[in-house]
């Protein structure tokens, strides 16, 4: 099984935090996708934060009864060429349709959830995947990836929290970040790698500079790959 080569790719300031709500910037988004769309990948992958913002906003509610369905990958029908993947383990992002724009919904599940969430995604077609029992296994996540939906080049897109996952469990190869001229400050907001607690010996990710481009004004885009350690 191979996996799919990864590209995180962030917007951040100059002290690496990634809530713009406080940044004063007309249109923030605009900055983050006008870059990424120059990436070329066949998916984008998000934490469950994150992916709220493109799930349902209306409100779920459970079904009662039994609900019978094994707990192994599923496929839904689907003819997109791209797909958006959610680091979702207990099941918490709710569907109306498989799609995000042009690409096709991918859920990341661990064996904890509901067969009546899996019912859910299955009556809207949405595909899913298992990457571990009770804990994610990334490594395995990506071959699935790759194997079950042909996935290549993937774009991670945050949040800090799914980028440090990936980040701890090596599987990073490049970095795309897009620096805004702003120090935001504010203490205990996610930053672009949010590790989690220290371990003894765990050394920093280092980067090689692949190219940088001043965009707009003030902005520059910078490209890193990263240095795998022997
Ligand atoms: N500036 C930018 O470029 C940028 C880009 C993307 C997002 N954002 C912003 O970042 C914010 C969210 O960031 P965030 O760091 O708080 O959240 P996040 O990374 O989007 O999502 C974190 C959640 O994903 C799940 N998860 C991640 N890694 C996991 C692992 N290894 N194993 C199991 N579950 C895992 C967990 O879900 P459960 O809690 O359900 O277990 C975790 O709480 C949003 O406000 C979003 O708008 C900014």
């Amino acid at each position: 099984m191979k996996r799919p080569y990864v590209i995180c790719h962030m917007m951040g300031t100059v002290d690496g935090r990634i809530l713009a709500k406080n940044w004063g910037l007309k249109n923030a988004a605009r900055y983050f996708e006008d870059q990424a769309a120059k990436i070329k990948a066949d998916a984008w992958l998000v934490g469950r934060t994150t992916m709220q913002e493109f799930s349902s906003q209306k409100p779920y509610r459970k079904r009662r009864g039994r609900f019978d369905i094994p707990k192994t990958d599923f496929v839904g029908e689907h003819r997109a060429k791209k797909f958006a993947v959610a680091i979702d383990p207990s099941g918490k992002c709710h569907w109306d349709t498989n799609m995000v724009s042009t690409e096709h919904v991918i859920e990341v599940l661990t064996e904890t959830v509901s067969g009546e969430y899996l019912d859910h995604l299955r009556s809207k077609n949405v595909s899913y995947i298992f990457g571990g029992k009770t804990e994610l296994d990334l490594e395995l996540v990506l071959r699935k990836l790759h194997d079950l939906f042909g996935i290549k080049r993937v774009r991670i897109d945050g949040g800090g929290h799914v980028n440090g996952s990936f980040l701890k469990a090596g599987l990073i190869d490049e970095f795309s970040l897009v620096l805004t001229p702003l120090a935001d400050g504010t203490s205990g907001s996610p930053c672009v790698f949010e590790v989690g607690e220290e371990r003894p010996g765990r050394k920093a990710t280092r980067f090689q500079l692949k190219s940088i481009r001043r965009i707009e004004r003030d902005f520059l885009w910078i490209r890193y790959k990263v240095v795998k350690r022997g």
